[in-house]
């Protein structure tokens, strides 16, 4: 007979020290489905590797004896986040745990950390948002920031009812996802687990296999966005726009004057088109187009403090992480979030320290220096 997965730790073990070893111990806590699924990268996982091996071509020289008063602060479209470290928007969190974008919401509010909540989320982006807004008020603080992340419907009027939501619901910020058209993978959604945010809209194409409906491909293929859909998108809200996807030179200018208030550098966590380069690599060239014009993020493989600081040293004002959510839920859950969102932090903070770097703006490319070069 074959075992189901653990239930989450309701408590967090000394053993679990670092975002790798919640990776190392989520499978444990997932079905071998649910694990694949976030796991995988597209094709032969060529750029799921060079979105780590990035980040570890590069090393870093600190400085010494430096006055160390400083902290990890940033401002992003006249909010201050506490660290340059954001949750990335992932799709069906109630894969990994039962109370998936809440318990995720309230760990990101709990430690004053931004999110940005997915179209796809198997949790209403009210319930979330009101979730956030509660924990926030018992902790006595201001609401943690929250961004909306829109995958553009086959019909515009789906995506008009689900921006206006979001702004009424109080989510600071829209980012459009303009790389998910070319995403070709599929996963079986266990019962319950399901884009609740999609009801009444036409929804992913679905078979029903034992266990669960596979995703044959959605509609959001169909709606990959256009030039027209961004100028459309600026048209249809006051709120701040960033565009998600692999934005290169020309493209990332144009983006810009489009009307785009931010970019996130990013190839989707190497699951969309196998080949693509690491966001990391590419970061430079794009961050000497715009980044005087537009806040700069990135995603993929970040994985500890010293990858925000290489980031950060290379144009980025902010990471977010993927994956980690779904590891640090299956495994803990609420708390098992706080504590990775807690481990990047003071990762950031120590490595900050061993660099003599007091500040993240501070930081630039003269922090680092090619590996085995
Ligand atoms: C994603 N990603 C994603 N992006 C997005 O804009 N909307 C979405 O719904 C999802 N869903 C999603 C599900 C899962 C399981 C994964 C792993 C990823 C991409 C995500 O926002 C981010 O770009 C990458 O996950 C970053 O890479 P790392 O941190 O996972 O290496």
């Amino acid at each position: 007979m074959s075992e189901g997965p653990l239930p989450p730790l309701t408590a967090i073990p000394a053993s679990l020290r670092s975002l790798a070893d919640y990776e190392a111990r989520a499978p444990q806590h997932m079905t071998t489905q649910a694990w694949h699924h976030i796991r995988e990268g597209a094709g032969r996982e060529v750029t799921l590797r060079e979105n780590r091996a990035a980040f570890d071509r590069i090393g870093l020289l600190p400085r010494a004896m430096a006055e160390l008063d400083g902290d990890t602060r940033i401002d992003l479209f006249g909010r201050s986040h506490a660290s340059p470290i954001l949750l990335a928007p992932l799709a069906y969190m109630c894969l990994a745990h039962p109370e998936g974008e809440l318990a995720a919401v309230r760990a990101a509010a709990a430690l004053d950390t931004g999110m940005v909540v997915s179209t796809l989320a198997s949790v209403s982006l009210e319930d979330i948002a009101a979730a956030s807004r509660s924990l926030s008020q018992e902790l006595g603080r201001p609401p943690a920031p929250l961004w909306f992340q829109l995958y553009l419907q086959p019909e515009r009027e789906h995506s008009l009812q689900l921006l206006r939501r979001a702004e009424d619901a109080g989510y600071e910020a829209i980012v459009l996802t303009i790389d998910a058209g070319l995403k070709p993978a599929g996963i079986a959604l266990p019962p319950g687990v399901d884009a609740v945010n999609l009801a009444g809209m036409p929804r992913p194409r679905q078979t029903s296999v034992p266990g669960g409906r596979i995703l044959l491909g959605t509609p959001l293929t169909d709606a990959a966005p256009k030039w027209a859909d961004l100028a459309w998108l600026r048209s249809a809200t006051t709120l701040p726009i960033l565009v998600k996807g692999l934005v290169l030179g020309d493209d990332a200018r144009r983006t810009v004057d489009e009307g785009a208030d931010g970019l996130i550098v990013s190839n989707h966590g190497g699951r969309v088109l196998d080949g693509l380069p690491s966001a990391l690599d590419l970061l430079p060239a794009v961050a000497e187009t715009v980044r005087d014009q537009v806040p700069l993020l990135l995603d993929g493989g970040v994985r500890q403090g010293t990858d925000v600081v290489k980031a950060l040293a290379l144009g980025a004002r902010a990471v977010l992480v993927g994956r980690p959510q779904m590891h640090a839920l299956a495994v803990a859950g609420m708390p098992g979030l706080a504590h990775v969102i807690h481990l990047l932090r003071t990762e950031l903070e120590a490595a900050m320290a061993q660099l003599g770097c007091p500040r993240v703006d501070l930081l630039g490319p003269e922090r680092l220096v090619a590996l085995g070069a």
